[in-house]
């Protein structure tokens, strides 16, 4: 489920109307998007994500905030996305800066969650090396078994990201090679400009 705040400027609209497309073709995982960061040497870094909300301020997703991407956040707040759907024959492209999401936000998605990814979500340190996926899910067993569902808080190391895009590219496939590049960067007066782009 994604949530749908509120949308009413170009190129957030554009970016709506796609995701919508996508949704009501029921692709499978049409949330899904690549998120990049960049290590302190300089080294990006990429992993799938799903979107989980979209609004006026941006694109939200959930993550651990001590993950090597989280890590890579702190350091480095700049960011790129990627979505890409094979039947809509369209990529859309997202450069901007990331942030935690409000306390308030993240709260109300992790209350949102099936007990067990929430007990998951409070068990794993994402991207730490471990002994085995038996043990994790012991570990998970065991939490279930000793504290009940209405004691189950969001940790603080798990929450809403919020992007704020200062670049978008839509991108529709077109016979040979000839494909349309709509680029919507926001100008340093917080306006945004858009041009095409040869393909
Ligand atoms: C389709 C798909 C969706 C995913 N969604 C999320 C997500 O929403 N949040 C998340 O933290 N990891 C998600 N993952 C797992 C990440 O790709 C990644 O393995 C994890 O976040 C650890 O990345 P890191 O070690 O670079 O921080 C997803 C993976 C796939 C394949």
């Amino acid at each position: 489920m994604v949530e749908k705040g509120k949308v009413s400027k170009e190129p957030y609209l554009e970016l709506l109307k796609t995701l919508e497309e996508a949704e009501n073709k029921n692709l499978v995982d049409w949330n899904a998007m690549n998120i990049a960061t960049v290590c302190q040497n300089g080294q990006p870094s990429s992993r799938m994500v799903l979107l989980k909300k979209i609004s006026d301020q941006g694109i939200s997703f959930y993550s651990n905030f001590s993950s090597r991407k989280g890590k890579e956040i702190d350091l480095n707040a700049k960011v790129a996305v990627n979505f890409w759907w094979r039947e809509l024959k369209k990529q859309i492209r997202i450069e901007g800066v990331i942030s935690k999401a409000s306390e308030q936000d993240s709260d109300a998605y992790f209350d949102s969650r099936p007990i067990k990814s929430r007990v998951s979500a409070i068990i794993s340190n994402q991207s730490s090396k471990i002994e085995s996926y038996a043990v994790l899910t012991n570990q998970i067993e065991e939490y279930l078994s000793k504290n009940d569902e209405s004691s189950i808080k969001r940790p603080k190391h798990c929450g809403l990201y919020l992007i704020s895009p200062n670049a978008i590219e839509f991108w529709k496939e077109r016979d040979n090679r000839t494909h349309e590049r709509l680029k919507y960067e926001l100008s340093l007066e917080n306006k945004w400009e858009s041009f095409l782009l040869s393909p």
